[in-house]
C-alpha cells in the first residue's frame, strides 16, 4: 500500500486541530509544558493528577489559548481511577486520540537499602501507571477505530546506570522503554502509535534542590554535552512531533531529548 502526500497534508502534517489529548501528571513540569505545548498546536486537552486543585494553574493556562480543557482527577496506579478517568473524557470529548502519560514519582537511595515498599511504590506510578493509561487509551482508540498517538515519558536512566542510587527509578523507566516498543508492536495494526520522549534531568520543583547545588549540578551537567540541564518547555518540539501526523511512520521508538546525554 503506498500512502502519498499532498502539498497541503505536508503543510499541516504539525496541525492538531480537532483532537483530543489526555495528559497524566498535567499540574508537574512536563505534564503542564505538554499541555501547553498540544494547545498550541490546537488540540484540546484533558489534564489528570490525584489532586484537582494542583490542576488549576495549568486549565487557566489553557483556556487563555482559547482552547477546550478539563482537569480530571485519577490516580494512575488505581485501574478503577484509570477506567473512570477514561470514561469522563469519552463522555465529555467523544474520545482520545492523544495520551501522555506524563504522571510518574522517582526515589534514590543505595542499592542495598533501597526499601523495597519505596522500590514498588516507584513500580506502581512509572510502570503500571504508564501501561493502565495505554490501555485506556488504546481501548478507546481500537473501539472507534481511528489512529491515534500515545507518548510514554522515560528516561536517561532508562538507558543508562548512574552511581547516585537510581535501582527502582531506572529499573521503572527500562520498562517503561520496552512496554512503548511492546505496545507499539501490538498495536500498529489499529494505526496506533506509542512512542516515548526520553529526558535528561530537567528544571521543576523537584530537582531544583539538585540543580541549585553546585556540585551536584557539575556531576550532572559533566553528563550531558549541551551543557544545561532541559527546561520543560524543551519536551514540546518532540511531543508535537510524536502527537502529530509528521510521525506517521514511527512507532516504538525512544526519543531521547537529553543534550546528547544517551550519544557518549
Ligand atoms: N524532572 C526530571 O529531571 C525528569 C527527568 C527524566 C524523566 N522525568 C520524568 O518525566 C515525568 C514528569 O516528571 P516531572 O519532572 O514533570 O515531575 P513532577 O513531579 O513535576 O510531576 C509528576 C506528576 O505526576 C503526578 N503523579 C505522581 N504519581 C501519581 C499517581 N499515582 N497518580 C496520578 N498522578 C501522579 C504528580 O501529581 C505530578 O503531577 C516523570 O515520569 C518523570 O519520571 C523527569
Amino acid at each position: 500500500m503506498r500512502v502519498k502526500m499532498g502539498l497541503d497534508e505536508i503543510k499541516s502534517m504539525f496541525d492538531l486541530n480537532g483532537k483530543v489529548a489526555v495528559i497524566t501528571g498535567g499540574s508537574g513540569g512536563f505534564g503542564r509544558a505538554a499541555a501547553i505545548g498540544l494547545t498550541a498546536y490546537g488540540s484540546d486537552v484533558v489534564v489528570t493528577s490525584r489532586t484537582l486543585s494542583s490542576l488549576e494553574e495549568t486549565v487557566s493556562e489553557v483556556e487563555k489559548q482559547g482552547a477546550k480543557a478539563m482537569a480530571i482527577s485519577c490516580d494512575v496506579t488505581d485501574a478503577d481511577s484509570v477506567s473512570a478517568m477514561a470514561k469522563q473524557v469519552v463522555d465529555q470529548f467523544g474520545k482520545i486520540d492523544i495520551m501522555v502519560t506524563g504522571a510518574g514519582i522517582a526515589a534514590r537511595h543505595p542499592a542495598e537499602e533501597m526499601p523495597i515498599d519505596e522500590w514498588q511504590k516507584v513500580m506502581d506510578a512509572n510502570v503500571k501507571g504508564t501501561m493502565l493509561c495505554c490501555q485506556a487509551a488504546g481501548k478507546d482508540m481500537i473501539k472507534r477505530g481511528e489512529p491515534g498517538s500515545i507518548i510514554t515519558v522515560g528516561s536517561i536512566r532508562g538507558f543508562l546506570g548512574h552511581p547516585a542510587g537510581y535501582t527502582a527509578y531506572g529499573t521503572s523507566k527500562g520498562a517503561v522503554h520496552l512496554l512503548t516498543k511492546q505496545l507499539a508492536c501490538e498495536w500498529a495494526k489499529y494505526q496506533i502509535r506509542v512512542n516515548c520522549i526520553a529526558p535528561c534531568i530537567f528544571w521543576t520543583p523537584l530537582t531544583e534542590p539538585i540543580l541549585n547545588d553546585k556540585e551536584l549540578y557539575k556531576i550532572f551537567m559533566s553528563r550531558i554535552p549541551i551543557g544545561r540541564a532541559a527546561e520543560p518547555e524543551d519536551f514540546i518540539g518532540a511531543l508535537i512531533y510524536l502527537a502529530s501526523p509528521a510521525s506517521n511512520m514511527m512507532t516504538g521508538h525512544i526519543m531521547s531529548v537529553d543534550g546528547g546525554a544517551a550519544a557518549g
